[in-house]
């Protein structure tokens, strides 16, 4: 499946919650598909993103084994956020509903995540760092936003401005 570009107003929309496992397993299937398809690298996607405005995404862990790396996409179906900590971290954001655009978002550094696995069990998720960032992220597209209208300083950088800018912050 093709990835919804920004502007489209089919990104907007707040999505519905999913009535039935078996949808929402239909839907995590194709994300998985179109993620791992993908040609641009992505660590999440959401319905919304597929043309589905169903509350449905996935985020990718990463795992490190040794030297090896590995990655599992977990599913969340309906899933709220039901807290989030006072302190709050600035997150380098891309989607691949935007091209080329990248900024900074502020964001949660922990949460606690409830939702519906592939199984159809509630489930709770407390975590942090990127993948608390990548969730969060994930679960605006559900209400049909997106991190450009949430950006410190409103500025935005291309891929080149962004690896330009790290490197110097680097150096
Ligand atoms: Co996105």
């Amino acid at each position: 499946m093709k990835i919804v570009q920004h502007p489209n107003p089919l990104l907007r929309k707040v999505c519905a919650e999913v009535e039935d496992i078996k949808e929402g397993r239909k839907i995590v299937s194709a994300l998985r598909e179109s993620l791992s398809k993908s040609e641009k690298e992505g660590i999440g996607l959401s319905a919304p993103q597929i043309g589905i405005n169903k509350r449905v995404y996935i985020a990718r862990k990463i795992i490190y084994q040794g030297e090896k790396e590995d990655h599992l996409d977990i599913a969340f179906i309906n899933p709220t956020i039901i807290k989030g900590s006072k302190d709050k971290g600035k997150s380098l954001e891309g989607c691949l509903s935007i091209k080329d655009t990248y900024g900074y978002v502020l964001r949660h550094n922990k949460i606690v995540v409830e939702y519906t696995d592939i199984n159809g069990d509630r489930k709770i998720l407390r975590t942090g760092g990127y993948l608390a960032y990548v969730i969060q992220h994930e679960q605006d597209h559900l209400d049909g936003i997106l991190f450009i209208d949430k950006l410190i300083d409103k500025k935005t950088y291309t891929e080149k401005q962004i690896d330009r800018k790290i490197q110097l912050e680097n150096n």
